[in-house]
């Protein structure tokens, strides 16, 4: 199948980004006690997987080195696939399952064309992978297509609000702006000055929600993240922790197929 423009540059810019996720993936799959997103929130406080995914056939859309993956794994999933289109990601996602041996099974491949049969999933999950480098228009009815009726789909994103308020400048750690610096609606795809040429993809949450609605989801929560009181920073630059004291830097969407 031919690749869209945005498929070629993301996993080119993937193929890049993959050594500086090495460190953190390989700490992510040890961990008994997972953390989510920019602020490294705790599970035990914002609850995004079950406590036992016995009995589960869960995926990662977009799972780069697996971390999430190795998370649902230990949670006794009855098996795990982690999908991702980068070789480079995959590659250090295969070395620590080699390392780890939970059985999960890395493919390659895009969000927006799962190469899975209908309904054969139970559990999928996305953090900030297919949530925000796959076109939303093809990965959520791929998602849906593979969740049998009842099954659950979680993705945490960058919030809206965050996006319109980050500045469009070449320095990639310019602070984030308490003045809107780009329309929220028509948010869609979006290239920044600072990065080579690859796509993000954000919506506005009518649109989330418009768009799980016609893919036969029910929305069950919607968090709207910011930074936890104790914590002066995070690894990325823009993030700034009295900004995101104030406003949410994160979004994760709990989506249950009806
Ligand atoms: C930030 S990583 C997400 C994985 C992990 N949760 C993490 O934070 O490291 C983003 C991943 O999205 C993947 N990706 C890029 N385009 C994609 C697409 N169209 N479908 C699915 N995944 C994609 C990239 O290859 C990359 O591994």
């Amino acid at each position: 199948m031919r690749l869209k423009e945005h498929q070629i540059a993301n996993r080119a810019a993937w193929q890049k980004f993959a050594a500086r996720y090495v460190e953190p993936a390989e700490e992510g799959w040890t961990s008994g006690h997972p953390h989510w997103g920019i602020w490294r929130i705790p599970e035990s406080e914002i609850g995004l997987l079950p406590d036992s995914l016995a009995e589960q056939r869960c995926i990662e859309i977009g799972c780069g080195a697996g971390y999430v993956s190795s998370w649902m794994a230990r949670r006794d999933a009855k098996s795990v696939v982690g999908i991702d289109p980068t070789p480079n990601q995959l590659a250090t996602a295969r070395r620590l399952e080699a390392q780890h041996q939970l059985g999960i099974n890395f493919v390659e491949g895009f969000g927006e064309t799962l190469p899975f049969a209908d309904g054969c999933f139970d559990f999928a999950i996305s953090e900030y992978g297919a949530s925000l480098w796959a076109d939303p228009y093809q990965w959520v009815p791929e998602a849906a297509r593979v969740l049998r009726p009842g099954g659950n789909l979680v993705f945490m994103t960058n919030h809206a609000f965050a996006i319109c308020c980050l500045p469009d400048e070449e320095d990639e750690n310019a602070p984030i702006s308490q003045q809107l610096q780009r329309p929220y609606l028509g948010l869609y795809q979006n290239e920044w000055e600072f990065s080579s040429n690859e796509v993000e993809f954000h919506l506005p949450h009518g649109e989330w929600i418009a768009l799980l609605r016609a893919n036969h989801f029910t929305v069950e929560r919607l968090l709207e993240l910011g930074s936890p009181t104790a914590v002066s920073g995070s690894s990325y630059g823009w993030a700034d922790a009295s900004w995101a004291a104030q406003w949410p830097t994160e979004e994760v969407w709990c989506a249950r197929r009806l």
